[in-house]
C-alpha cells in the first residue's frame, strides 16, 4: 500500500485507513478478523472513538473495548498499527473539552484499549463552552505525559482549528472532516488549504458517504448525478464505484487519507485497489463538476 505522512513527520501510514465506528457489536473474534484484514492489506491507521457503541448494547466505549480485547489477545498487533482515538462527545451534554474531562477521557480510553498510549488523540467535535486555552492545556499535558504521540481535531472549522493551535505546544498533526464525492465542503471551506499551509494530514470520514456511494442510494437528484459520474469513470477503469470514490479523495493535492468503515473483510482487502487507480485530472474535475452542477470556470 502507498504511504501517506502524518503531519510534518517522518511517520507514514497506509494511504487508506480503517475506522471502527460500526464495530461495537462485533464479537471479539470478528473484530480480530477485520483488524487483521486491515493491517495485512496495509491499512495501518486504525481510527476509533470513545463514543462509538453509544446507542448499541455495548454502549459508550464499546468499540474501544472490543478493539482493546483484540489487542490484549495479541499485543503484537499494537505495534503494527497507528492507533487513533477521539474524545470530547458526551451526550446529552453533548460536548466537553474541559481540562478535567479530557484528561480523564484519555485515561478511560487507554484503559478500554488496554494500551499505555495511542498514536493520535483527537477532539471529536468543538466544545463551545470550555475555554480553548484549557482544551489546549489538556492536550499539551496528555502529550507531555506520553499518552499520545500526536493530537488532532475533527469537525472543527478552520478558525476553530487555528484558535486551538495558537495555545498548543505541539502542531496539530491531523484534522478529520466528513469528505467524499457526495460531501465536498472541505475543498471550499479552507480545511484542506489549512492542511497545505501547516503540513497537517486530513483524515476523511465516511469516504463512501456511509455506503450511499456503493449502494447508489443518494437521496437527492444532485447526489444521483455524482453517483452516475462515478459509475461512468468506474466503467472506464474496469473498477468499482467505491474504488473511484476513494481514488477521488486521494487525488487531491492535500494529504488526505480516507477512513473506510466496511464490516466486510473482503471489502477491506479490496479497498487497496483504489490506491493504484490512475484517475486522470479530467476525471477528478468531472466529479467536482458533477457535485457543483456546473463546469469549472
Ligand atoms: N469524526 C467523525 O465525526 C466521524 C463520523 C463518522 C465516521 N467517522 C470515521 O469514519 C469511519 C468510516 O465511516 P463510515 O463507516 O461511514 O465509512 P464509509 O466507508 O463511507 O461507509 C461504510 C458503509 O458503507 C457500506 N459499504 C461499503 N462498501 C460497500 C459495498 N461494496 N456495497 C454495499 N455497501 C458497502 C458498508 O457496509 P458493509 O459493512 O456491509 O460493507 C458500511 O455500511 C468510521 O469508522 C470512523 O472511524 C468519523
Amino acid at each position: 500500500m502507498r504511504q501517506t505522512a502524518i503531519g510534518n513527520t517522518n511517520i507514514s501510514v497506509g494511504a487508506i485507513a480503517y475506522g471502527c465506528w460500526r464495530f461495537a457489536e462485533s464479537s471479539v473474534e470478528d473484530a480480530d478478523t477485520k483488524i487483521r484484514a486491515a493491517l495485512d492489506a496495509g491499512l495501518t491507521l486504525i481510527d476509533t472513538a470513545d463514543i462509538y457503541g453509544l446507542g448499541e448494547p455495548r454502549g459508550f466505549g464499546g468499540a474501544e473495548a472490543v478493539l482493546g480485547e483484540v489487542l490484549a489477545r495479541d499485543p503484537s498487533l499494537r505495534v503494527r498499527m497507528f492507533l487513533a482515538t477521539k474524545g470530547g462527545i458526551i451526550p446529552p451534554r453533548p460536548y466537553d473539552s474541559s481540562y478535567d474531562y479530557l484528561t480523564a477521557a484519555m485515561e478511560a480510553s487507554l484503559e478500554r484499549l488496554q494500551v499505555d498510549s495511542v498514536d493520535l488523540y483527537q477532539i471529536h467535535r468543538p466544545d463551545l463552552i470550555a475555554p480553548v486555552e484549557e482544551t489546549a492545556r489538556a492536550l499539551n499535558d496528555i502529550v507531555s505525559a506520553g499518552k499520545t504521540r500526536f493530537v488532532g481535531v475533527s469537525n472543527f472549522t478552520v478558525a476553530q482549528t487555528r484558535a486551538l493551535q495558537a495555545h498548543l505546544d505541539v502542531p496539530l498533526a491531523t484534522t478529520q472532516p466528513e469528505f467524499s464525492a457526495l460531501h465536498q465542503d472541505p475543498i471550499t471551506d479552507g480545511t484542506f488549504d489549512w492542511c497545505s499551509e501547516t503540513g497537517a494530514t486530513a483524515l476523511a470520514w465516511s469516504p463512501l458517504a456511509g455506503g450511499q456511494i456503493p449502494r447508489q442510494t443518494a437521496e437527492t437528484s444532485h447526489g444521483q448525478t455524482v453517483i452516475a459520474c462515478l459509475q461512468k469513470i468506474a466503467d472506464a477503469h474496469a473498477a468499482s464505484i467505491s474504488d473511484i470514490a476513494l481514488a477521488f479523495i486521494m487525488k487531491h493535492q492535500a494529504k488526505i487519507i480516507p477512513i473506510i468503515g466496511t464490516q466486510n473483510p473482503d471489502r477491506i482487502r479490496d479497498s487497496v485497489r483504489a490506491a493504484e487507480i490512475p484517475l486522470t485530472a479530467r476525471e477528478f474535475y468531472d466529479i467536482i463538476e458533477a457535485y457543483r452542477g456546473t463546469a469549472m470556470p
